[in-house]
């Protein structure tokens, strides 16, 4: 969480450090802030987002060819001015952004308050930036050598760009445990984040590693050292995004376009991986493992949020398709309960950004206990994209709103692919049906789009559900999974209670929530089992509940019981969710967005969760 940027060169620093802070707003977006260099140090900083900055600032001296901009998510201090990024050192000389937390904060800061340090905020960031300063008072030490020893006294994560007053001519930046780029133009340096502010100034990049400390200057030159003070060749790669995908277009939303935009990634996402027509399918990360894959016994996903509604069918498709056990965890619960993992375990861990902190320290614990280790990842260069020992990129492009939705099918895409191929090879699926599977496979992206259509009728049965305070949604088997997301979704942007539960689960429960006044949405889709969600659906009728189901087109039984009913087309079983989260997405959006919600940036959350 945070999204810092810094630009030292011969251009304006601010529009290139606004630009950039608006392109990670999705990190957080409590307040915002920046420092620019021209002469002076200004350091200006608002409670808010990006644009209340961008107000605040109006008619202040904007100039200077260096500076730094943070935009946050809180987490030590509440979101107001004085807790807003860039923080100073005592004597105003040393500016400092950061994202990650400084675990130890509270003793450095009880030292730092014995020495005289006098602290304005109630963030950890001051402290380290305090801490700098002390270090490069006492013996008089270049900045970089103070940020080195600094940062070898913190315990906990950070990204971390620092300016110096008495030396603007160059940025020292480190990151550990948050993720960090540095962009090479010429004679100019970029440090974001991620990519995204770099884009149209050079695509020429480097990902900082863990306990690396980059100097950047303003003739060019730029040197890499790890915190042990060892020099480092960097490792210079080419970024391949464009702006387009970072802007959006002609929707009102970047989630409404990230929705219709799926018919499209999930297509990227199978793109030279599967051909019917000559009936083969491709994954390339598993072939570079074949050995350790075919050979495991067990695979664990681990994930967090949105993604680890994607692992929870990723173990409907691996146990039906590939006939292999897997385990679904919450990154956070697997790191911190001594779990039993084996060196013939694959762990797979799912993450849109590539950086969530949980779901990275699961994976270095599988690491550590020698389990394969396996990335379903979006972000390219992402944190766990680097650690894993192979994985499967989903190529669904940035995402930028909030609430995961084109990720999602994408992650599914992946775990789809892989659940085929591995059963095919391992003869758990046969022949006939791994064609028919192919074929099928190749349907999807238009029968997304054909999904989409339901668009106009969602948003009118949207304006019914504005006012209520609880919805339930049920689904069974593959819909599981699918009504869990449903009720993120609805929660996550339009603040409305929403619960997922299996469909026979209810009785033992939420039945008991059910009135007239209760929206519950059944995904009833017809495959197996499709009686008993039949049977499901009565049992909430029988209660008055308000059912809105989500049917395979030309279903007339649901129809008849249910008060709304919204079709979706026909697939094979395993692909429905790809089919049935859409309207879902839609029905989320539009109650939303009927609420007055902010859609793209929901209160409280961020989209990159890079603390525990
Ligand atoms: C946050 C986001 C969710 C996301 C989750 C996991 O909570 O708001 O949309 O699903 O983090 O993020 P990841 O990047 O690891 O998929």
């Amino acid at each position: 969480m945070c999204g810092i940027v810094a630009y030292i060169g011969k251009k304006d620093a601010y529009p290139i450090i606004i630009k950039g802070l608006k392109r990670l707003e999705y990190r957080g977006y409590d307040s915002a802030g920046v420092a620019l260099f021209n002469g002076d140090l200004n350091v200006y900083k608002k409670k808010g987002k990006v644009n209340d900055l961008v107000s605040f600032v109006k008619g202040k001296n904007l100039s200077g060819n260096v500076g730094i901009g943070h935009t946050r998510w809180a987490t030590h201090g509440e979101p107001n001015d004085i807790n807003a990024h860039p923080h100073t050192s005592d004597d105003g000389r040393l500016t400092i952004i950061h994202n990650g937390i400084i675990e130890n904060y509270a003793t450095l800061k009880e030292a730092l308050i014995k020495e005289g340090h006098t602290f304005t905020s109630d963030t950890d960031t001051e402290v380290l930036v305090h801490l700098i300063g002390a270090l490069q008072d006492k013996d008089n030490l270049e900045l970089e050598e103070a940020v080195r020893i600094a940062l070898s006294q913190v315990v906990g994560a950070y990204a971390i760009v620092v300016l110096d007053r008495n030396d603007p001519t160059k940025l020292v930046a480190a990151r550990k445990a948050s993720p960090l780029v540095l962009g090479i133009g010429q004679d100019e340096f970029f440090l974001a984040s991620d990519a995204t502010p770099l884009v149209g100034y050079t695509s020429q990049v480097v990902y900082l590693n863990d306990e690396e400390i980059a100097v950047v200057s303003n003739d060019g030159t730029f040197e890499i050292k790890t915190i042990d003070n060892e020099i480092q060749t960097p490792f210079i790669q080419l970024l391949n995004m464009n702006i387009e995908k970072l802007e959006k277009g002609n929707y009102e939303h970047f989630m409404l376009k990230e929705i219709y935009e799926q018919p499209n990634t999930i297509a990227d996402c199978m793109r030279g991986r599967v051909n019917a027509a000559a009936g083969w399918l491709k994954m390339g990360g598993i072939e570079e493992q074949e050995e350790r894959i075919f050979n495991a016994k067990r695979f664990i996903m681990a994930a967090c949020g949105t993604s680890w509604h994607a692992a929870l069918i990723g173990e409907y498709l691996f146990e039906e398709l590939a006939r292999i056990p897997v385990e679904v965890e919450y990154a956070s619960e697997l790191r911190y309960r001594n779990p039993i993992i084996n060196k013939d375990d694959v762990v797979i861990a799912l993450s849109q950004s590539g950086e969530t902190a949980d779901t990275m320290a699961a994976l270095e614990l599988a690491k550590d206990k020698g389990a394969l280790i396996y990335g379903i990842v979006n972000s390219v260069g992402s944190s766990i994209s680097r650690i894993t020992d192979s994985g499967s990129y989903i190529h669904a492009g940035p995402e930028i709103g909030v609430a995961s939705t084109k990720a999602f099918t994408g992650q599914v895409t992946a775990l789809t692919l892989m659940a085929i191929y591995m059963g095919y090879k391992r003869g758990t699926i046969p022949k006939s049906y791994y064609h028919q599977l192919l074929e099928g496979l190749e349907k999807i992206p238009a029968k997304v789009k054909e999904a989409l259509e339901c668009d106009k009728q969602v948003k009118e049965l949207a304006k019914k559900f504005i006012n209520t305070n609880h919805t339930l949604y049920l689904g069974r088997g593959y819909n599981f999974p699918i009504a869990l997301e449903g009720a993120l979704k609805l929660k996550e942007i339009s603040y409305i209670h929403a619960e997922g539960y299996p469909a026979a689960e209810m009785k033992h429960g939420p039945i008991a929530l059910i009135d007239e006044n209760m929206p519950v949405v059944v995904i009833a889709t017809n495959k197996s089992a499709y009686e008993k969600i039949v049977s499901n659906i009565q049992e909430v009728k029988a209660r008055k509940g308000i059912v809105i189901a989500i049917v395979t087109k030309g279903d007339e039984e649901i129809s008849k019981i249910a008060d709304y009913t919204i079709e979706i087309p026909d697939t094979e079983e395993p692909f429905t969710p790809l089919l049935s989260v859409i309207p879902l997405q839609l029905l989320s959006y539009h109650i939303a967005l009927a609420r007055g919600c902010n859609v793209d940036q929901p209160r409280n959350l961020a989209k990159s969760v890079t603390v525990e």
